[in-house]
């Protein structure tokens, strides 16, 4: 395309006109990066204010798990970009969790959820980590009588909902709700402003950055369309998660895991490593294969990968550099780069302008106060 034919085009337009023509140069296309869109939302859980609000509170609050201690929040730190900031995620009082936290930012944006794409929808997410033996370990039918014993969560549900009483599945859709509000703010995002024609907004740095993700670091190859992800899975090569095979109380978690998955006798004895995608499908080639995260908001979410083994994106991209480590089904997408420390640079200075200028952080909610008796029962 000649540039006085971009000229007449608007600078968004001609932005993705830019992108695509860069991406035509790596070695083969991929969906571009463009600008974050609005999060979808499904026909059947539209947005209301009142449903957000709720399902704010119940993502704080701990009523919703097991023990009063875990609610969504306790793993998914606003200040903690969203996760829990450690490399293996805390798990229910007692147990030990086996893999890192994901962040709830941009859950909003994916059709398979969890490191192995197990859920399809935020809305049948909330159960497995309300309910979960290692996350919220919570009994669905002792949760839902807790919310009916308050009185003003009775009337909220009554309002959002129109049942007589809080049921979980309502509960479940207006956590959906709220999720769909942690989203990045694009006009914070220095790579959404540019691309959206404020020129200044990318560093010269970043710039290189970003023609290396697309171009001689290769990232593009699966970080890519607007959420810098193609959700699929690999098999990257990654160091096991020290501590993941002899420590006790991990060991248990893991073999829990595999009962829960339905792995073969042996394999659940051998409890050696995290078999990702493979408890979905049983396919020995998806072995080790976890879904491709999105790189948006990365400056806050360390550390990174399933199992938390690195803890700047400094690690991430030596180890890219390096062309990954040995593992079962690794993929052939992972090749030495050869970048100069120059070139590392500029690339981590990209990742970063993919995340907002400051973090998306929400205060605390007011939570509805104490159990109170039911009044009479309902004639
Ligand atoms: C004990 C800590 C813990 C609690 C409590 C917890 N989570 Fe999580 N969350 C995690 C971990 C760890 C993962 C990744 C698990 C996996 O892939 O197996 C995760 C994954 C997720 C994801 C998937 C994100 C993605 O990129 O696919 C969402 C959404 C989420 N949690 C929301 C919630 C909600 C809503 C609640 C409360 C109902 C909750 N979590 C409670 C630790 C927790
Ligand atoms: C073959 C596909 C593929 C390519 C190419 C690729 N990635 Fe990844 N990336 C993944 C997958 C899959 C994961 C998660 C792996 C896991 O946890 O087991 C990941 C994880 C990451 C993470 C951690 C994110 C988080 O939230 O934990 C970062 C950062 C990252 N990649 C950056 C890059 C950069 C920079 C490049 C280019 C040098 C790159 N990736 C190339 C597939 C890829």
């Amino acid at each position: 395309m000649k540039n006085h034919n971009l000229l007449k085009l608007s600078p968004l337009v001609a932005a993705f006109a830019v992108a695509i023509a860069a991406n035509a140069a790596s070695r083969d296309t991929y969906p571009p990066l463009v600008p974050l869109p609005p999060p979808p939302v499904p026909k059947d859980n539209p947005q209301t204010k009142e449903k957000i609000a709720l399902g704010k509170q119940l993502f704080w609050d701990g009523r919703l798990s097991g023990d009063g201690s875990m609610p969504c929040v306790s793993c998914h730190v606003p200040g903690l970009g969203w996760g829990d900031g450690g490399q293996i995620s805390r798990g229910y009082p007692g147990s030990k969790h086996w893999r890192n936290s994901q962040t709830v930012l941009n859950a909003a944006y994916y059709n398979k959820l969890f490191w192995e794409g197990s859920v399809t929808s935020l809305e049948s997410q909330a159960p497995s980590a309300a309910e979960g033996g290692v996350a919220g370990n919570g009994d669905p039918s002792v949760m839902e009588m807790r919310l009916r014993f308050i009185p003003e969560y009775v009337a909220i549900f009554k309002k959002v909902f129109g049942g007589e009483w809080p049921r979980m599945n309502d509960a479940y859709r207006a956590i959906a709700s709220y999720e769909r509000t942690v989203v990045s703010d694009t006009s914070k995002v220095p790579f959404d402003r540019y691309l959206k024609g404020d020129k200044t907004a990318l560093n010269e740095s970043q710039k290189r950055g970003m023609a290396l993700f697309n171009g001689k670091a290769a990232c593009i190859q699966c970080h890519n369309g607007p959420l810098a992800s193609d959700q699929k899975f690999y098999a990257l090569g990654l160091p096991d998660f020290p501590g993941f095979k002899d420590d006790p109380l991990s060991q248990v978690t893991h073999r829990w895991e595999h009962y829960q998955k339905g792995v073969s006798e042996d394999k659940y004895r051998r409890a050696d490593m995290d078999y990702g995608l493979y408890y979905m499908t049983k396919n020995q080639k998806d072995i080790g294969k976890f879904r491709t995260p999105s790189l948006r908001e990365v400056k806050y979410t360390a550390p990174y990968m399933h199992n938390g083994v690195f803890t700047t994106l400094q690690e991430v991209v030596d180890f890219y550099d390096r062309g990954g480590d040995q593992g079962t089904n690794k993929t052939s997408l992972i090749k030495p780069l050869k970048l100069t420390a120059l070139e590392k640079k500029d690339l981590i200075a990209f990742l970063e302008a993919l995340s907002m200028s400051e973090p998306l952080i929400h205060d605390d909610p007011r939570l509805p106060g104490d159990y109170q008796p039911l009044p009479a029962p309902h004639k």
